[in-house]
């Protein structure tokens, strides 16, 4: 019998003995409602086999219920419905509550006769499908279940490092410049992790119309979250003015440029009535999120922890270097998440791009990650300077518009930090810089890009 409550729970067909109470509790031909249960408990829609009543079972049809004992099919064509009754003597039936009834089980049997027949995985679309958003399996995009599951195998709290190092360098060995680096990164980051939590969680997960999907964007969540924890964690351990770090977003007019940016590019996909059978909305909601993945999560990202990587790379701030390697290698996964997903939007889409907005996004985008870059890297520090910075943006996005498949926006664009892919690499980097010993994975190798 279908447990209304749960239509995911094993379906037991209901015995005989229960037509009598159905029929008197509904005034309906009991036959009717066994067929419908009868019929889903034969179907292969989850395929789970139909459970045969046992000696066991009472003798009235019955319902499992996760918050009580379990409750009568009477019970759940009783007016008003009471799901928490364990039994409901029979009634008479007023008219008017009858016609109630009859508008009910016409909308239960609509939603019966939904999930009697297979699922069909081709039915699934990222966006705009119409199949049924809680069923997980049959896959049709598999990709995203092996993002999940490899997303899962990198986990770590921002305890499991130690900082005590870095207590000591910043406040012995780091210089004024190589400060005002580390905090503006930090103080960029901080906000910039808050709002992509909150575009994909508040966002984009809702549009998407494949639970394989949206499982792994409820992981990507957890992670953006945890990465604000991680920077929340560094800037308590050196000491910082808390306060003063997250408002920097605020007065510091390059960092505000790079959030201004992304909340206009995002805050449209944000919108409540947004429609994506619309063409302009969908149109807009692909670009916001080309720009996320491809740009905000893919480059921006990728490459805004490159200056605390080049302290890292001169034995300075490994602590905080090896947490941004770690929250590195979920940005990875993200963009190239995020990159997948809306290619496949395009193959199932009608979607119209235009080619000169594109290219205002790279512009843009460019402009803003270099009056951040002369911001941050005003002095130079050691090995690393602001052309550095602007040159390895122009050489990532390349590779993203390639991911894509759009043109490259800056052809021969060089890279400036070979070793910053060898970053993504926890393995080649932990033996190299000597901090904690520790496996970042803790399952198969994964790869990147
Ligand atoms: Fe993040
Ligand atoms: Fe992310």
């Amino acid at each position: 019998m279908l447990n209304w409550d749960n239509p995911l729970t094993p379906a037991t067909k209901a015995p005989a003995a229960a037509n009598s109470t159905v029929e008197a509790a509904t005034g309906k031909p009991a036959d009717k409602l066994a067929s419908a249960f009868s019929a889903y408990a034969t179907s292969d829609a989850l395929n789970e086999p139909a459970v045969a009543p046992t000696a066991a079972a009472p003798a009235q049809a019955t319902v499992a219920s996760e918050s009580g004992p379990a409750i009568s099919a009477a019970d759940l064509f009783s007016e008003p419905a009471n799901f928490a009754q364990t039994s409901t003597p029979a009634a008479p039936v007023a008219p008017i509550a009858r016609e109630a009834m009859d508008n009910m089980e016409t909308e239960q049997m609509g939603v019966t006769g939904k999930i009697m027949t297979s699922f069909n995985a081709n039915d699934k679309r990222v966006i705009n499908g119409q199949g049924d958003v809680n069923q997980l399996a049959p896959f049709k995009y598999p990709w995203a279940w092996e993002y999940f599951l490899n997303a899962n195998k990198n986990h770590w709290t921002p305890l499991d490092i130690n900082m005590a190092q870095d207590v000591q360098d910043y406040n012995h060995t780091l210089t004024d410049a190589e400060k005002h680096v580390y905090e503006n990164v930090l103080a960029y980051l901080t906000t910039s992790d808050i709002l992509a939590m909150r575009n994909i969680g508040l966002a984009v997960m809702e549009k998407m119309t494949a639970p394989e999907l949206q499982i792994y964007q409820a992981r990507q969540v957890y992670e953006e979250a945890l990465h604000t924890w991680t920077y929340q964690h560094c800037i308590e351990t050196l000491g910082l003015d808390q306060a003063e770090i997250y408002n920097r977003y605020r007065v510091v007019p390059e960092i505000n440029q790079k959030i201004q940016v992304a909340n206009r590019r995002l805050e449209d996909v944000m919108r409540s009535d947004m429609d994506l059978t619309n063409q302009d909305d969908l149109n807009s909601f692909v670009m916001s999120y080309m720009f996320f993945s491809g740009i905000f999560e893919g480059s921006w990202f990728y490459n805004g922890f490159t200056p605390i990587f080049s302290l890292q790379r001169r034995g300075l701030m490994k602590g905080t270097s090896e947490q941004l390697q770690y929250i590195m290698r979920d940005e990875v996964m993200h963009a190239s998440f995020g990159i997948r997903v809306v290619k496949q939007i395009l193959i199932e889409n009608d979607v119209r791009l235009d080619p000169q907005e594109i290219r205002k996004m790279w512009d843009e985008s460019e402009a803003a990650e270099a009056s951040y870059a002369r911001y941050i890297l005003r002095d130079p520090i050691l090995g690393y300077n602001a052309e550095d910075h602007i040159e390895q943006f122009r050489f990532i996005a390349n590779r993203r518009a390639r991911q894509l498949g759009l043109e490259e926006p800056f052809p021969g664009a060089q890279s400036r930090t070979p070793w910053l892919d060898e970053q993504a690499n926890m393995k080649k980097e932990k033996n190299f810089f000597e901090t904690r010993v520790t496996e970042y994975q803790t399952g198969g190798a994964l790869k990147w890009d």
